[in-house]
């Protein structure tokens, strides 16, 4: 009887452990049920932004129906609203499952160095993905030998577009230097085009012209010189960028504080003004939206002085810490990472893939000699869009950028980046 108590105890004992253990599974499996959906955090919404993560999100489905996603993007060019709502949730101890973010300094002196992000260099090898990335990128989201995030594009930020008709009918070229530039804006001006459309009411879309103006006058190495605390911005160089830039400005239209990117963008579509500097997101904008016809309706150049520079701005992903569906995520990052998910997501946000092994016949002429020039290219990290420098002077300078616009003070600009210069890593 003592035994067959025994008996009885031992198998209560191993029931309630095997009923812990298989609740301890389902219990995850429970717990990803109530984790709820996997939330992609991004800015990418209307006009121009959002088929591209459309197309990636419906590819996704229906490779994991099982797995409910909850697109959480909010409106706002550059992240204007999205990366303030990101920084709030971050210290809430609320990520979303997955957000948007810029290798480089965004990525690495950001969210990284907070702590907040968890390596992936399991799923690069998981996935096979080191060598399927160029080396520069990976770098650009790796610290101290840990990769962070992958990357579903590569956009280039030093184009200048221009509308076809109105360079046709008026017997102009694309302009390749500053004078040729001032050239072509001065005819146009005296025919009463607005040379260079311009909308800066979200503040980064000036400071995208600064820096491709910095990098048309300095060149890659002084460039990259400037954002590592190594070349003052009071150095002559600097100084006759900000010139080149106040005269650039005498060309904008004069309502430029209140649109955004895609209404300057549009103002080149409709041929209210000839020329626009901005990322090839505007590419996207321009086909999807705008229904304009590649190097029919519109035509690019490199923005002046960077030919064979490439400004590279890079969207990637990652995982932080704390999410509870963490394998989702992983199951993610992986399509985003797939020569699928790239091919699906890319030719539609106007970027190019930023895996070497994609399927150049699904890319338009614009993304042909886009990846066939990043190859070619020597790259440059954006300022605008957080890849260069921390955030902290990336604020500053666009407040400095966006004071520089109507007060067009060279030396006042100056002075703040000056100022600025302390929040750059030493
Ligand atoms: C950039 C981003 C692009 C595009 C653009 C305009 O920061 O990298 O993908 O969305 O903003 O919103």
């Amino acid at each position: 009887m003592k035994k067959n108590v025994w008996i009885y105890a031992v198998l209560t004992l191993s029931l309630i452990l095997s009923a812990c253990s298989s609740q301890s599974s389902s219990g995850q499996a429970d717990q990803k049920k109530s984790s709820g959906k996997l939330e992609i955090f991004s800015w990418w919404t209307g006009a121009g932004e959002e088929d591209g993560l459309k197309a990636l999100i419906k590819l996704f489905k229906e490779k994991n129906p099982e797995i409910p996603i909850e697109n959480a993007a909010v409106a706002g060019g550059a992240g204007t609203n999205a990366k303030a709502v990101l920084a709030s949730r971050m210290q809430g101890n609320d990520p979303p499952a997955t957000f948007q973010v810029h290798g480089g300094s965004e990525l690495n002196d950001g969210w990284v160095a907070a702590g907040k992000m968890e390596p992936l260099n399991d799923l690069y090898d998981k996935e096979g993905w080191n060598d399927k990335f160029p080396k520069q990128l990976i770098d650009m989201v790796s610290k101290d030998g840990k990769i962070y995030s992958v990357p579903v594009d590569i956009h280039r930020g030093n184009v200048l577009w221009y509308n076809k008709k109105i360079f046709t009918e008026n017997n102009l070229q694309a302009p390749k230097t500053f004078d040729e530039f001032f050239k072509v804006a001065d005819q146009l001006k005296k025919k009463g085009i607005t040379p260079l459309a311009l909308g800066d009411k979200e503040p980064w879309t000036a400071t995208m012209i600064f820096e491709n103006v910095l990098l048309g006058t300095l060149g890659n190495e002084d460039y990259q010189k400037l954002w590592k605390g190594e070349m003052k911005f009071d150095d002559p160089k600097v100084k006759k960028a900000a010139e080149t830039y106040k005269k650039m400005l005498s060309y904008i239209n004069s309502d430029h504080s209140s649109r955004n990117w895609q209404d300057a963008s549009q103002m080149v579509a409709k041929g209210d003004a000839a020329m626009n500097i901005m990322g090839d997101w505007a590419k996207g904008y321009f086909v999807n939206d705008l229904k304009l016809k590649v190097n029919e309706d519109f035509g690019w150049v490199p923005t002046p002085g960077t030919e064979n520079q490439f400004m590279i701005i890079t969207d990637t992903f990652g995982l932080p810490k704390g999410v509870k569906n963490a394998k989702d995520v992983k199951q993610f990052l992986s399509v985003l990472g797939s020569v699928e998910g790239q091919d699906a997501f890319n030719p539609l946000k106007g970027s190019i893939p930023a895996r070497t092994d994609a399927d150049v016949s699904k890319y338009d002429e614009y993304g042909k000699q886009t990846i066939k020039e990043f190859k070619e290219a020597k790259l440059a990290a954006s300022l605008a869009h957080g890849s260069a420098a921390p955030e902290g002077f990336v604020t500053k300078a666009n407040q400095a950028v966006n004071i520089f616009v109507t007060q067009k003070n060279v030396d006042q600009l100056i002075d703040s980046l000056n100022q600025a210069s302390s929040e750059l890593k030493k």
